[in-house]
C-alpha cells in the first residue's frame, strides 16, 4: 500500500498518541504484548475521543475498539453522549481531541491534546527557567523546550493533514487496484473487445475516483421518519448514495433498490411510494435499505428501535442480526437500555456523562458488573419473573457519594482481561477483591 506522503495516518506508524498523560494503550484495546497478533481483527478504534460543544463535553476522553464482525453495544442515559460518540466517527464533527480509525486509516483526528500539551510544556518550562541563573542552563532549557512545542505541532499539522486527506488517499488506492486489473486485460485483449473494455475500465476508475472511505461506515438513526426526506420517493432515498458514488446506470441502481427492499422485509412496489406511507417499523426498514445499499463495512445503529412500538421491536433486532450474519457486518449497537443490547452483542460499553465507565464482554458485565453505574442500570431490567421482580430494587447511582476523585485519581483499568473499569487505584483493588 503506497502512501509516501508526510502523513502518519498508518495505525502502525503511530508511536505516540500523544495528550499530556495519555497511557500507553487504551480501554479495550490489545496491550502492547498481544497487540501484534490482535491488530489485524480490528476495524474501528477509537482513541481518547473528545468531543466539546463549547463548556459541554458530550464526549470526554473515550476509547474502545470493535473488531471485525463484532457488535458492539454502547449504553447509557439520555445525553451521555451515544450519539456524539456515533456522529463522531462519521466525521459529521471536527473532533476536539483524539484519533479515530478504521481500517488501520486514521479518518479523525483532533488537536486539543497537543495544544493544551504546549501550554503545558511551555508554563512548566516558564517557571524551570526562572529558578536558574546559568545563562548556558536557561538556554539548554529553551531548547527543550522548543524540541517539545515543534514535536507537538508537527503532530497538530499530521492530524489536520490526515483529516482532510485520508478519503482522498484511500480513492487513490482504490484507483490503483483499478489500474492494475485492467493494465494486463487490456494489454492482452484483441482488437475487437478493446473498446469495450476500455468503457468498463473508464466507467470503473470515474467510481474509484469517487470513493470515499467514510461511506464504508454507514449510520442508522435513532428517528426514522426525521432521517428521511419526505420529498423523496423510496427509490430515490436508497439509490441517493450510490448515485453520489457516480454509479449512473439506471438499470444498475434500480436493481439495488429492488435487492435492497427485498432483503429488508419490503417488496419493490414500495419503491415509488413516500416515507409518510409507512408505518414506523416499516420506515426504519427503509432506514436500514439506505445504510446497507452502500455495502458498509460497518453500521452504526443509534438506538434504532427506541422509536418503535414494542411489539416490532424484536423484528427490526432480528431483521439487523440477519443482515449482519449475511453480510458479515460490524455493529455498533447504541441503546439506552441493558435489555435491549444483552443478547445482540459480543461486547458492551457503559457510557456516564461523556465518559466511558465501563467495559467488558456482554456476558462478563452481566455476571461481573462493577462499577455502580452499570449497577444501577441492571437493577433497572425488569425480568419476566415474578419473585423477582418482587425483590428487585432500583440501585440509584450517586457518584459523589460513590467516589472520592479529590487525590486519587480514576482512569480505565481493566480488572481482568477484558475487563475494563473507570476508576482509581482503591477501587482497582477493591473490584479485583470482588472478583476474586
Ligand atoms: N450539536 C450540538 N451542539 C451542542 N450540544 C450538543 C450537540 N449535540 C449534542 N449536544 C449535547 O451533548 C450531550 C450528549 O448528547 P448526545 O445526543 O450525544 O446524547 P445521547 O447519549 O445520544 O442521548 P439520547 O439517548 O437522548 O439520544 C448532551 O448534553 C447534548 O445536549
Ligand atoms: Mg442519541
Amino acid at each position: 500500500m503506497d502512501n509516501n506522503c508526510n502523513s502518519s495516518n498508518r495505525q502502525e506508524e503511530q508511536t505516540s498518541q500523544g495528550g499530556a498523560g495519555a497511557p500507553a494503550y487504551a480501554a479495550g484495546q490489545p496491550t502492547p504484548e498481544t497487540a501484534t497478533t490482535e491488530e489485524d481483527q480490528v476495524l474501528l478504534r477509537v482513541e481518547h475521543l473528545c468531543q466539546y460543544f463549547g463548556s459541554t463535553k458530550a464526549v470526554d476522553d473515550v476509547s474502545f475498539d470493535i473488531k471485525k464482525g463484532e457488535v458492539f453495544g454502547l449504553v447509557g442515559e439520555s445525553g451521555c453522549g451515544k450519539t456524539t460518540t456515533g456522529r463522531s466517527i462519521i466525521k459529521l464533527y471536527d473532533i476536539t481531541s483524539g484519533n479515530i480509525y478504521f481500517k488501520g486509516i486514521r479518518i479523525g483526528a483532533g488537536t486539543k491534546s497537543y495544544k493544551d500539551e504546549i501550554r503545558r510544556a511551555r508554563a512548566e518550562y516558564k517557571e524551570k527557567i526562572q529558578t536558574v541563573t546559568d545563562p548556558a542552563e536557561q538556554e539548554k532549557l529553551r531548547a527543550e523546550l522548543r524540541r517539545t512545542v515543534a514535536e507537538q505541532r508537527a503532530q497538530i499539522k499530521a492530524a489536520r493533514y490526515d483529516q482532510k486527506n485520508c478519503d482522498k488517499e484511500y480513492a487513490q488506492e482504490q484507483q490503483q487496484k483499478v489500474q492494475e486489473k485492467y493494465a494486463p486485460l487490456l494489454a492482452n485483449a484483441p482488437e475487437s473487445q478493446r473498446a469495450t473494455l476500455q468503457a468498463a475500465y473508464k466507467d470503473e476508475m470515474r467510481k474509484a475516483r469517487k470513493t470515499r472511505l467514510v461511506t464504508k461506515i454507514q449510520m442508522i438513526f435513532q428517528d426514522p421518519s426525521a432521517s428521511l426526506d419526505p420529498r423523496m420517493t423510496v427509490r430515490e432515498i436508497i439509490s441517493e448514495g450510490l448515485i453520489i458514488q457516480g454509479e449512473r446506470n439506471r438499470q444498475v441502481l434500480d436493481g439495488a433498490v429492488y435487492e435492497m427492499l427485498e432483503k429488508v422485509g419490503l417488496v419493490r412496489e414500495h419503491a415509488s411510494r413516500y416515507q409518510h406511507e409507512f408505518s414506523g417499523g416499516q420506515r426504519q426498514r427503509i432506514g436500514i435499505a439506505r445504510a446497507v445499499v452502500m455495502r458498509p463495512e460497518m453500521i452504526i445503529a443509534d438506538e434504532p428501535v427506541s422509536a418503535l412500538d414494542v411489539s416490532i421491536q424484536a423484528q427490526v433486532i432480528n431483521l439487523l442480526n440477519d443482515l449482519r450474519k449475511e453480510l458479515g457486518l460490524t455493529i455498533l449497537f447504541i441503546a439506552h437500555d441493558l435489555s435491549v443490547v444483552k443478547y445482540f452483542s459480543d461486547r458492551i460499553g457503559v457510557m456516564y456523562f461523556g465518559k466511558m465507565v465501563e467495559l467488558a464482554p456482554s456476558d462478563e458485565l452481566f455476571l461481573n458488573p462493577l462499577h455502580p453505574y452499570t449497577r444501577s442500570l441492571l437493577s433497572a431490567i425488569p425480568l419476566p419473573d415474578p419473585e423477582y421482580e418482587k425483590n428487585r430494587k432500583r440501585i440509584e447511582y450517586k457518584p459523589l457519594a460513590e467516589h472520592d476523585y479529590s487525590v486519587d485519581k480514576p482512569s480505565m483499568r481493566e480488572i481482568k482481561p477484558g475487563h475494563f473499569v473507570h476508576c482509581n487505584q482503591a477501587e482497582f483493588e477493591k473490584y479485583q477483591a470482588i472478583l476474586k
